[in-house]
């Protein structure tokens, strides 16, 4: 039999038990030991509960105790996660987590405090949720150089987008059902601004250059500038808007950021609706695999999280791949990625649209007073100074095909 304790009994936490209490069995069978829940660690009581005997208020109760293995931390944030986690790690405890903002800052040192103390520090919930998505990185895109992601990592924002495509809604009324229905946060900025996708794309590419991706370099744009008017010329152009993550590794440049992107049938994240997140990964053999699931919620998530536990006690006393170093990765600036813009522009100016970018893909009469058009594919740099010259410039947003 194994001992672990869950910190935190919040929503992720209490999945956690959940998990393991409704599939003991098979877990039990799968990680070849009984997997025991000795504590669970939470500022408050939970009375009624069915677990209410293992609630714990002090966490030097776990950190101190030599029968628990195993930690399972959801208590999200940086403290005091970063100081139990270390603390755990150093007694040669494996910790297992959902909590992508701590492992987007200090993974590296957690990971190496892990393998000096011949434990493991996983986080496969930390991205994508139930997805597995650094399992598969890790463990089995072994034989490839892995040269691009696209990921749609934010469930919120991927809903918020999807109502406001196939209802015709705008952003605040669309906002407003999805905090109401419990998909967005009452303060939703870490969501619609970008963030929280910004620090998966961060730690996607940690993982796969096994170096640092400071969150604090990727680039985030967020999808409160859209409109329903820019979903009429999407549809006109047989496109969705998402709000993608990209990681891209080209002649030795990296990029990672973070913007609303529109993209066509060909690209297979056309279809990724609602509350949905999905990963297409590119290998240089493999090509093309994508993962697609639950990005978030507290059974998916948990699961994802037990999962990593049944790793650990299948490898008690040793520390499994994964993780990078603390090198710093070179993020190059975004803007220097070429690519396509579709730009909105007052009708009367499309004149001298066209004479400053060239003859462009147009659409016209879709909305009124405007036009919409295509660029080629430049720069940003390039974009940003030949807009400049148009005075009834409205709007642009990014192709990724
Ligand atoms: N707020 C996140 C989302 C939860 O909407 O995807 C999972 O990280």
């Amino acid at each position: 039999m194994i001992k672990i304790a869950v910190l935190g009994y919040g929503t992720v936490g209490s999945g956690i038990v959940e998990v393991i209490k409704t599939n003991q069995k098979l877990i039990d069978e799968r990680a070849g030991e009984q997997v025991d829940i000795k504590y669970i660690l939470d500022l408050r009581d939970f009375p009624g509960d069915p677990y209410e005997k293992l609630v714990v208020h002090d966490a030097e109760v776990i950190l101190n105790d030599s029968e628990i293995r195993i930690i399972a931390e959801a208590m999200g944030g940086i403290e005091p996660a970063f100081t139990f986690t270390k603390r755990a790690l150093a007694v040669g405890k494996s910790v297992c987590t959902s909590n992508k903002e701590l492992v987007e800052k200090h993974g590296a040192e957690l990971c190496e405090l892990a393998k000096a103390n011949n434990c493991s520090y996983l986080f496969e919930a930390s991205v994508g949720g139930g997805i597995p998505i650094l399992r598969p990185l890790v463990n089995c895109l072994t034989a490839d150089h892995i040269d691009a992601v696209t990921g749609i990592l934010n469930g919120t924002t991927n809903y918020i987008l999807t109502r406001m495509d196939e209802d015709g809604a705008d952003y605040e009324t669309v906002l407003k059902e999805a905090q109401e229905k419990g998909y967005a946060e009452r303060n939703p900025e870490a969501d619609v601004e970008g963030y929280d996708a910004g620090r998966k794309i961060a730690i996607l590419a940690s993982l796969i250059t096994g170096k640092d991706a400071d969150f604090e370099h990727v680039y985030t744009e967020g999808i409160t500038g859209i409109t329903p008017e820019d979903f009429v010329y999407a549809r006109a152009m047989k496109r969705v808007i998402r709000l993608l993550a990209l990681y891209r590794e080209k002649n030795g440049s990296y990029y990672a950021y973070v913007a609303p992107a529109m993209i066509g049938r060909d690209n297979p994240l056309y279809g990724v609706r609602d509350v949905f997140n999905s990963i297409l990964v590119h290998g240089n053999m493999l090509g093309n695999a994508m993962f697609y699931g639950a990005g978030a919620g507290k059974l998916p998530t948990a699961s994802a999280v037990v999962s990593d536990v049944v790793d650990c006690v299948r490898s008690v006393g040793e520390t499994l791949p994964g993780g990078w170093s603390r090198e710093k990765l070179p993020l190059t600036d975004h803007r220097s990625r070429a690519k396509r813009f579709f730009v909105r522009v007052s009708q009367q100016d499309a004149a001298s649209f066209t004479e400053v970018f060239g003859e462009c893909e147009k659409y016209e009469s879709l909305v009124e007073s405007e036009t919409g058009f295509v660029t080629p594919e430049m720069d940003e740099n390039e974009f940003e100074e030949k807009i400049a010259g148009i005075s009834g410039y409205i709007s642009r947003i990014r192709i990724e095909d």
